[in-house]
């Protein structure tokens, strides 16, 4: 875990949270559940200022930059949002190809240049490690909006407040993630979060999209029970939250790879209608086919309202890592 020296001066008896200020967030492995319950807490006040105020100026004159490498809708706009609501501003790279990234330039040059304007920044890169080489490079704090295959920190971060508050709390569930688990960095950090929880997690997909093995090393280490399974049929009536996620089109190597394994799993009325109850659907989305939109209207899908737990818990951390919380 990093943490950041800084020149700022706080006024007299200000409060900040030692414990996230100035930190680089580039995995879940930073999270324990004490921090965890204080993240969350922050973001449960969030909500409440939010609904009550709408904008406010916790983070008045802090001024994010949003670099990324990637597409994005809802990692950069909520992040937007996020900072936007606190009072500060941001400086939005979300089209790399019109910056000097095109000209040839380094990240660690291109952070160095966007830190000198702002007092932190969301990045997401293709590469797995890219945020962390970033942060080596930088002196204000890196957030880890994606590292190619590797880890979506904050996203994992939005999705277990999701769990926490659709259903109570994490101890005690069962969570299926279904779907393309090697390519997929949001199952990857959540994962590691169920870890700390006792829980239980089933992972179903097609042989050549199963979780990492030393990802599963690691969760078993933990002492966390892991099944493997390409049926969801054999999970299904167990599953308290089913975490879906998309085949990862472009970390494919051809065409025909991805072919081969698009489609092999669709969510339907029929599907939930095997489900518990009280059971939840999740999703990062974007979703290309993988839930019917029938299952839109069904209480339990929960993908829309992560969304908007994900702005909570993003205005929860900026607040924490700018140390204005
Ligand atoms: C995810 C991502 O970028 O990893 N999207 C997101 O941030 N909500 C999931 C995906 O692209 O499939």
């Amino acid at each position: 875990m990093t943490t950041k020296k800084t020149t700022e001066h706080l006024p007299f008896g200000e409060k900040r949270d030692p414990r996230f200020f100035g930190e680089d967030i580039l995995s879940v492995r930073q999270f324990d559940r004490g921090r965890l319950g204080t993240l969350f807490a922050v973001a449960g006040e969030m909500r409440g200022m939010v609904e009550r105020v709408g904008t406010f100026d916790l983070l008045k004159g802090k001024v994010l930059t949003n670099l990324f490498y990637e597409p994005s809708t809802r990692t950069s706009s909520s992040f937007v949002a996020a900072i936007e609501r606190l009072g500060g501003s941001v400086v939005q790279i979300n089209n790399v190809t019109y910056s000097s990234v095109s000209k040839g330039e380094s990240l660690p040059d291109t952070v160095r240049t966007l830190e000198s304007y702002s007092d932190a920044i969301v990045l997401r890169h293709p590469e797995k490690g890219a945020a962390a080489e970033a942060a080596a490079a930088a002196r204000k704090p890196i957030i880890n909006a994606g590292d190619g295959p590797g880890e979506h920190p904050t996203q994992a971060l939005l999705d277990a407040y999701t769990i926490v508050e659709e259903m109570g709390a994490l101890d005690g569930l069962t969570v299926t993630m279904l779907g393309d688990l090697k390519h997929g960095r949001t199952v990857h950090s959540l994962a590691r979060l169920l870890a700390l929880y006792n829980t239980k997690i089933n992972y179903v997909s097609p042989e050549s999209l199963a979780m990492p093995p030393e990802l599963v090393a690691e969760i078993d280490e933990a002492g966390v029970g892991q099944m493997h399974t390409a049926d969801l049929g054999a999970v299904l009536a167990d599953t308290d939250v089913l975490y879906v996620t998309r085949i990862q089109k472009e970390r494919f190597e051809s065409p025909a790879d991805y072919d081969a394994v698009s489609g092999s799993y669709v969510i339907t009325g029929e599907t939930i209608s095997r489900a518990k109850a009280n059971m939840i659907v999740m999703h990062p989305l974007p979703r290309v086919g993988e839930i019917a939109e029938e299952v839109d209207s069904d209480p339990r899908a929960a993908y829309f309202r992560q969304m908007e737990y994900g702005m909570y818990v993003r205005m929860a951390l900026l607040a924490l890592v700018l140390g204005r919380a």
